[in-house]
């Protein structure tokens, strides 16, 4: 998998820098061309010509270098990189890359790089838990970076804890997952639904729910990062559109009906992570409700099915259902998979803490239509994404899809 890719390994400065050396040995014993950039500390904890022997190529220090091979500037690296490793990546440099800073080569790189990029943390503990630095991995991983570690254990600062960075054969192997996962869905198309939808009462006010939009826009990534062309139907939600994603706005069941059956012919793929309602006011009224004293009533009528009429024309694609319960989960659930011929569905169990609306994490089970369950622990709504499409990779490659 690694044979013959170009991977930047960017490494800034920390006591785990030797292993870094380690790590540009076995990648280059895979087969890749390794291209090493050092921060000014990582120099200081090991010479550049360690680098430069181990990769068989000049080591990047500066930005203002003369450019060498491969057009090497900032973007000339950026650009043709099929994966970038930094590693060890300290807080610094995590800081740089969530808040979009360059004050050095590497940063400037990672701030151009387009394609995979993969971060090895490696700090103190205290560094590592900071809220700064969790909020930086999150916002790191919610743009479709992939973290490895970091492992807990003794630390070069004389404390435990988790901060260690991963071994290199893990980082390796997370390299080559990456890049695989990189190509698996390439070439095909995906469309998934996000958020809750809006039923307009009147020209100020509407029928909600609690859906934020996180878990759809996450899923929405991860195909994007597993290769696939993304339509990402969105129902209002304050998130940015994740790299590679073509985001189409609506606002009511009816209207992300109408977008999703206008991307539905040309899918393969489809996942409705929107929280889409039941229910629309027969006839929203065009001017402001006034107050009358006493009570109203607001008639409903049922909104269309949008998943139960895409299962009915489904033919060999992968169609993927949430459900978000409060009750009797897996027997909802399981009637839901059936009525509305999914491949499986993701049950969520929105009483639970950490799962479902407008939370980071989620707990899910994945439900099949012959019965089996597959349960999971409490998970980033990243990491459920990844798990979801690596399902999905999973089943389109099983039978007559491949
Ligand atoms: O957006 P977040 O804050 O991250 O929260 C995530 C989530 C809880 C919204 C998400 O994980 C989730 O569970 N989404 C589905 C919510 C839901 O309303 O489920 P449901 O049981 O009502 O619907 C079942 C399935 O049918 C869903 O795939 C839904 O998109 C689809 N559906 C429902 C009604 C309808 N009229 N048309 C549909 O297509």
């Amino acid at each position: 998998m690694l044979a013959s890719k170009r991977i930047i390994l960017g490494v800034t400065g920390g006591i785990a820098v030797y292993k870094a050396v380690d790590l540009a040995s076995r990648l280059k014993k895979e087969g890749a061309e390794v291209r090493v950039i050092m921060t000014e500390a990582a120099a200081a904890f090991v010479q550049p010509l360690t680098f430069r022997a181990i990769s068989g190529n000049p080591v990047h220090l500066h930005r203002f270098e003369e450019p060498r091979v491969w057009n090497v500037e900032h973007i000339g690296l950026a650009e043709n990189a099929d994966l970038i490793i930094v590693a060890p990546a300290t807080a610094n440099i995590l800081a740089c890359m969530a808040l979009g800073r360059a004050p050095d080569l590497l940063s400037t790189v990672l701030l151009a790089a387009r394609g995979p990029i993969l971060v090895a943390p490696a700090m103190n503990t205290a560094m590592y838990m900071h809220p700064a630095t969790q909020e930086h991995l999150a916002l790191l991983r919610a743009r479709g970076v992939a973290v490895a570690g970091p492992e807990e254990g003794d630390l070069a600062c004389g404390s435990a804890g988790a901060g260690r960075m991963s071994e290199p054969a893990d980082i390796v192997a997370a390299a080559r997952s990456l890049l695989e996962r990189g190509g698996r869905l390439a070439g095909r198309r995906a469309l998934v639904t996000a958020g809750g939808t809006r039923e307009r009462i009147d020209p100020v006010r509407y029928i909600g729910n609690f859906s934020s939009g996180k878990m759809g826009y996450a899923v929405a990534g991860a195909l994007a990062a597993a290769g696939a062309a993304v339509t990402l139907v969105s129902a209002p939600a304050a998130l940015s559109v994740p790299p590679g994603v073509r985001r189409v706005e609506v606002e009511s069941a009816l209207q992300m009906r109408e977008a999703v059956l206008a991307d539905f012919a040309g899918s393969d793929i489809v996942v409705m992570a929107a929280a889409v309602a039941d229910y629309r006011p027969v006839e929203p009224a065009a001017q402001k409700i006034k107050k009358q004293g006493g009570d109203i009533t607001l008639t409903l009528t049922e909104n269309p099915d949008i998943l139960a009429e895409l299962g009915r024309r489904k033919q060999n694609r992968v169609l993927v259902a949430f459900a978000a319960e409060t009750e009797r989960g897996r027997e909802r659930a399981e009637a839901k998979l059936r009525r509305k011929n999914a491949d499986f569905i993701v049950l969520n169990d929105v009483t639970r803490p950490g799962a479902g609306f407008g939370t980071d994490t989620n707990i899910v089970a994945f439900l099949y239509p012959e019965g089996q369950a597959r349960e999971f622990p409490l998970m980033s709504k990243q990491e459920v994404a990844e798990r979801i499409t690596e399902e999905i990779i999973r089943l389109f490659y099983k039978g007559e899809r491949k």
